[in-house]
């Protein structure tokens, strides 16, 4: 199993290209099965999540093509296979985005339910209630959801939590529904627009994408498209993290800084001067870090998914800041890990109270989950000596060739196996 191996306290210099946004890619791909017609997607990050997800749809029958470029080509006109198996659900809970499109267009699925995974339970009443109110009968039972319909219907759905994906998948279900669906306290993040934006290609007719309130009137049928994947936000506002914790100057390229005002906003609290421009930022680090408390929420506030980076850069903080996690009930796993670098992190229930000035030393450490692997590496740049991550197949999963980026920018990080 690969490691991921650095030896911290270089400082990151350069300029770094942003790969295209994993979570607007998953639900891009499921797309796919809305029509019978070819759908090409560019800007696709080759990552595990994305080629899970071309393995999933050619088992359903989809002809699918994914290229490290970036440009992915699918084809659904055969797919016939109604079925999200165990075996790939288990590995990537997104899987269950192919459920709304395929209730949409060929009347029934059965998809294996999603567990429980390490950052919390993320269960997906709110989508099953959804579909439900659509007009479709979702049956649980031996570990799978088998969901049928005789026509979706449209429906006003009123999202008791936001949710990111409950809302993607709607959003497809409602497409080739009949009449009009209003999604309202819908996700507003980047990756919901990027979806509305390709749906639309497709001859879809959605208003209010990237707002709280969705309004779909449903279509006969929807066309083939080219689409491109927005900049991946998270993967931008890692790298920025990983400039301010090592006092360095990085250029990050090839994004939206608009899709980060939240995440710029905290680090220019903390102390990183930052520079705009239209396609990328620059992060300048300095020696002083500010300790300042942060609280997730949904888009466009400070993002769960920048936490484990964000409490990785708090260590290095010249006072006490509290993190609080809003979004899932379990998601301060890297913590623990970073204790064992020598941080001083008291985590007391959905808070987290981080000492600053912690001098990190390197570890082996394992990673938990996607981004607190992210969050180990950032210390690990920071940290005196060698740390070695183990586990790095969660790191895989959603971000593209880091260690190479990393290491362009001068870091000492190598995959060793
Ligand atoms: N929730 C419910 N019932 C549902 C759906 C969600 O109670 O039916 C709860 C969840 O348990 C959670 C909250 O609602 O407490 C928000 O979860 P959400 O559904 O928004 O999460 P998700 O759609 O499963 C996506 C991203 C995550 C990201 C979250 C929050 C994708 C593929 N995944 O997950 O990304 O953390 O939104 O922004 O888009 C990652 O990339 O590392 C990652 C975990």
């Amino acid at each position: 199993m690969d490691k991921i191996r650095i030896v911290g306290e270089k400082e990151l210099r350069g300029r770094v290209e942003i790969s295209g946004a994993k979570n607007a890619a998953l639900p891009a791909m499921a797309a796919t099965l809305l029509t019978p017609e070819i759908v090409s997607l560019e800007n696709l990050p080759y990552v595990r999540d994305i080629l899970t997800t071309r393995e999933l749809l050619e088992s359903i029958g989809v002809a699918a093509e994914v290229l490290e470029n970036g440009t992915g080509t699918f084809k659904a006109a055969d797919a016939g296979a109604l079925e999200a198996p165990y075996e790939l659900v288990k590995t990537m809970r997104a899987s269950v985005l192919v459920l709304g499109p395929m209730l949409a267009r060929f009347k029934k699925a059965r998809i294996s339910l999603p567990g429980g995974c390490a950052i919390g339970a993320r269960p997906i009443n709110l989508h099953l209630q959804g579909l439900e109110k659509m007009g479709a009968k979702c049956d649980v039972s031996h570990g799978y959801v088998e969901a049928t319909t005789t026509k979706l219907r449209g429906a006003y759905i009123q999202f008791e939590t936001v949710t990111v994906t409950g809302t993607e998948n709607l959003m497809m279900a409602a497409v080739l529904a009949e009449g009009e669906t209003i999604l309202d306290n819908a996700a507003c993040e980047p990756e919901v627009e990027n979806l509305a934006d390709m749906l639309c290609a497709m001859g879809a007719k959605i208003d209010g994408a990237g707002t709280r309130t969705i309004r779909i009137r449903g279509v006969k049928k929807l066309k083939g498209c080219r689409h491109r994947i927005i900049p991946d936000r998270i993967e931008a506002g890692t790298f920025a993290i990983a400039a301010a914790i090592t006092r360095g100057d990085v250029e990050i390229a090839d994004c939206n800084p608009k899709h980060l005002t939240s995440v710029l906003g905290q680090l220019s609290l903390a102390g990183a001067e930052i520079s705009m421009g239209e396609t990328g930022f620059r992060v300048r680090g300095h020696s002083e870090i500010s300790s300042k408390n942060v609280t997730t929420y949904p888009y466009p506030a400070f993002p769960t998914d920048m936490q484990a980076q964000y409490m990785a850069l708090m260590t290095q903080g010249d006072a006490t800041s509290i993190i609080t996690e809003t979004i899932f009930e379990n998601r301060f796993m890297h913590a623990l890990e970073l204790i064992r670098m020598g941080a001083d992190i008291k985590v007391e229930g959905r808070q987290a109270i981080v000492r600053g000035g912690a001098t990190l030393t390197g570890a082996k450490v394992q990673a938990s989950d996607l981004r607190a692997s992210a969050s180990l590496i950032l210390a690990g740049l920071a940290a005196k000596g060698e740390t070695i991550i183990d586990r790095v197949y969660h790191l895989d999963r959603g971000y593209a060739r880091i260690e190479e980026k990393m290491a362009r920018l001068g870091a000492e990080i190598e995959r060793i196996s």
